[in-house]
């Protein structure tokens, strides 16, 4: 797109923006205030929260979400990465209703159940076999469970500012929300809990080291992203997770690796086997349900024997493989194993490479494959202590210019946007030129430069 072409579409949108409200969305004030007396700040998860009010949505199609007013926005969050086939793919919609064709039982075992894992386990190597819940959280809250009651140890190791949902045991120095507003230590969480797991540092070899020097005969299991999201997007240094893998061997504690978001991102299968690094442990959720609520935890069959009934790691769960998520999970993973994943990696590179010119002035995009982060730092962002240097004002600046000009990216500095497979050349290169517009004029980075 010409720069002449591109200026007249961006004055186009400038135009339709009535600067006397913080959003396009008028109606959602509304909502919001009815929200506001039955929801705690008026959500139903702290994320969704953003000053003055968040933007209501009521329709999504493709890459497309639409505000309660019929505003259009292009999704760079796409759930928070949980829809990577685009909203209302046609293809997948048609193969959930074949399956959907008769009213399906709850809570009794099913086929469905069957043909996903079946199809997770040919993708997937190291999951030999596995267990559906309902979200990430319930994934990694009974993936640590299942490390426990396997190694006989107590304590687990994560990283500061990875996440992995909100039970008791990893909200400890958590990324995500905790991050965002400030309380990455729950408060709730007995003291004896907390006791029972170490943080350590994701990409610092020495740190970690040094916990296992102290503490290797009694921890469990390392748990961590293999890319962290949820600080932003922060790669893992080359062999980083190899090492994770050689010293949890060492020492007799497991590898779990939570792919509750990199899980069937980047190619059908997970992360891990791009790398040549295999989990004892893989938790997985988002992607694989479809837009359903889901969650996995598996690994080889001699872990796995030890979940109830089989073993005495007790795990349950009323819609744990709910007959219309599994439906939509394998429409879902058929429509990936047949489709080209290398476009969503070019248009998220795109958009890297359109906001290079601003790093010397302290905007710097983090992107593995199709995730990415905008990071207002002068420095490099390679974990949880330079994410915590990022400004959070510029990037909710940031946030808010984009969503006014139609283009919704996750809200948060430490979370990640995504492209995934309905989001087009055209949109991804105006949504870049946006960006760049924004840095430039908006938030002026060229004339105060990011400390
Ligand atoms: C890596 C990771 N693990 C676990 C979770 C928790 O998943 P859920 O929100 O489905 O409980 C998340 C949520 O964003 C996540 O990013």
């Amino acid at each position: 797109m010409n720069p002449v072409c591109f200026c007249q579409l961006y004055s186009d949108c400038v135009k339709r923006i009535n600067y006397d409200v913080p959003y396009l969305s008028m109606d959602s004030r509304e909502l919001f205030q009815r929200a506001l007396k039955i929801f705690p700040k008026g959500v139903n998860s702290p994320v969704r929260f953003y000053e003055p009010y968040p933007v209501y949505f009521s329709r999504a199609s493709g890459s497309r979400i639409f505000d309660v007013d019929g505003n259009e926005y292009l999704d760079f969050s796409m759930g928070f990465g949980a829809n990577f086939a685009g909203y209302g793919n046609t293809e997948i919609l048609e193969e959930i209703m074949e399956y959907l064709g008769n009213p399906l039982p709850e809570g009794v075992p099913t086929e469905n159940e069957i043909v996903m894992g079946e199809l997770i386990r040919n993708a997937v190597p190291s999951i030999e076999m596995m267990r559906f819940v309902n979200s990430g959280t319930e994934s990694t809250m009974h993936a640590i469970r299942l490390a426990r009651g396997y190694t006989g140890r107590k304590l687990i190791l994560k990283m500061a500012g990875g996440f992995h949902g909100s039970h008791d045991y990893v909200l400890v120095e958590a990324g995500s929300g905790a991050m965002t507003f400030g309380i990455p230590s729950s408060r709730g969480i007995p003291e004896e809990v907390g006791k029972t797991v170490l943080v350590g540092k994701f990409n610092n070899v020495e740190n970690i080291e040094d916990i296992f020097r102290r503490h290797g005969n009694d921890i469990a299991a390392v748990i961590t992203e293999p890319v962290l999201g949820n600080m932003g997007v922060i790669p893992p240094e080359k062999d980083f997770l190899k090492f994770l893998r050689e010293i949890t061997t060492r020492y007799g504690s497991l590898l779990i690796f939570d792919e509750v978001i990199t899980g069937f991102r980047f190619h059908y299968g997970a992360y891990q086997d791009l790398i040549g690094v295999r989990p004892d442990i893989t938790t997985m959720g988002k992607i694989i349900g479809g837009g359903m609520p889901v969650g996995l935890f598996g690994g080889s069959e001699e872990i796995m024997k030890n979940i109830s009934p089989s073993g005495n790691v007790y795990q349950s769960g009323t819609f744990s493989a709910n007959p219309y998520t599994m439906a939509s999970g394998i429409a879902t993973l058929h429509f990936l194993k047949k489709s080209d994943y290398n476009p969503t990696i070019e248009l998220a590179r795109w958009i890297e490479d359109k906001l290079e010119p601003y790093k010397d002035l302290g905007v710097r995009v983090n992107r593995v494959y199709n995730m990415f982060t905008v990071f207002f730092s002068s420095h490099e962002v390679s974990d949880y202590e330079s994410a915590k240097k990022c400004s959070i004002p510029m990037f909710t600046e940031f946030f808010k210019n984009l969503l006014r000009n139609g283009i919704y990216l996750s809200p948060g500095q430490f979370e990640t946007s995504f492209i995934g497979m309905a989001h087009t050349p055209e949109e991804v290169e105006m949504a870049a030129f946006k960006m760049a517009y924004a840095l430039e004029y908006d938030l002026n980075v060229s004339g105060n430069k990011i400390q």
